[in-house]
């Protein structure tokens, strides 16, 4: 893994040149986005260059990362709700070529359905990840098996309480959530990870210096080929302090 330390505002413009870089190879580029506040800058920087012709997302598919079980796609704290009106709604995709988990419906059946697509579009090229104060990557909480496909998945307690705050209480927050499993997520072929805040210092310190297996999720990542870490001081502080 190769890591990056800088303010949010310096590691979101790496991230989002490193996908302006990818799309502009690659104009059919296959990419995989996460919600949550740490890559609210990168997508503002995406919908920039967008806007000022740097980077044309026409031929660009995409696929999400999660979604929670039981909210439909018009919610506000559903993660496609988040995905159109943080980014997609702004820039020139098809939102046709945009994937999301489904939290309704036949939420299951496409779940199992989900790497078979990702794979027909031909893998994912680039795919940006948050990370959980408690090591998450997408949903996988820990004690995910290493080897998940996309699945449905409960969610740990402490995950539930860090997003109340989009709530309007702990209660209304999703139980379960249909996510990209931990293999899933290996199979793309490069992965960013951007974490800002001491509220992920602790998973962070995991990430890097914690035993790798199915406790810490993210540590799986250890194992990829093409994996950069973005962190800001706080982020990375239990680590260059070790
Ligand atoms: C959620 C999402 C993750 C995200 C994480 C961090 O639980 N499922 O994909 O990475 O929260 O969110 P934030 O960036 O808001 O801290």
């Amino acid at each position: 893994m190769k890591v990056h330390v800088g303010t949010n505002e310096e590691i979101s413009k790496l991230i989002a040149d490193e996908f302006i870089k990818q799309i502009n190879t690659k104009p059919d580029s296959v990419l995989g986005l996460a919600t949550g506040t740490s890559p609210l800058l990168v997508y503002s920087n995406l919908i920039k260059a967008n806007k000022e012709g740097k980077v044309s997302f026409k031929n660009v598919t995409t696929f999400n990362l999660d979604e929670y079980i039981g909210l439909d796609g018009t919610h506000e704290q559903s993660y496609r709700y988040f995905m159109n009106v943080k980014l997609f709604d702004h820039i020139d995709i098809d939102k046709s070529k945009t994937h999301v988990l489904k939290g309704v419906d036949d939420y299951e059946d496409y779940a199992k359905k989900y790497d078979d697509l990702i794979l027909k579009s031909g893998g994912i090229d680039l795919l940006i990840l948050g990370i959980g104060s408690d090591g998450h990557i997408g949903f996988n909480e820990p004690g995910t098996p290493f080897d998940s496909l996309t699945h449905i998945a409960d969610l740990a307690q402490s995950t539930i309480i860090d997003n109340s705050r989009l709530f309007n209480n702990v209660d209304e927050v999703p139980k379960k959530a249909a996510t990209m499993g931990l293999k899933s997520i290996m199979n793309a072929k490069k992965i960013v990870l951007i974490a800002t805040g001491k509220n992920k210092a602790n998973a962070i310190k995991d990430l890097f210096l914690g035993e790798k297996n199915e406790k810490i999720p993210c540590s799986i990542l250890r194992d990829h080929k093409d994996c950069t870490i973005y962190v800001d001081d706080d982020a990375y502080s239990l680590v260059k302090n070790k």
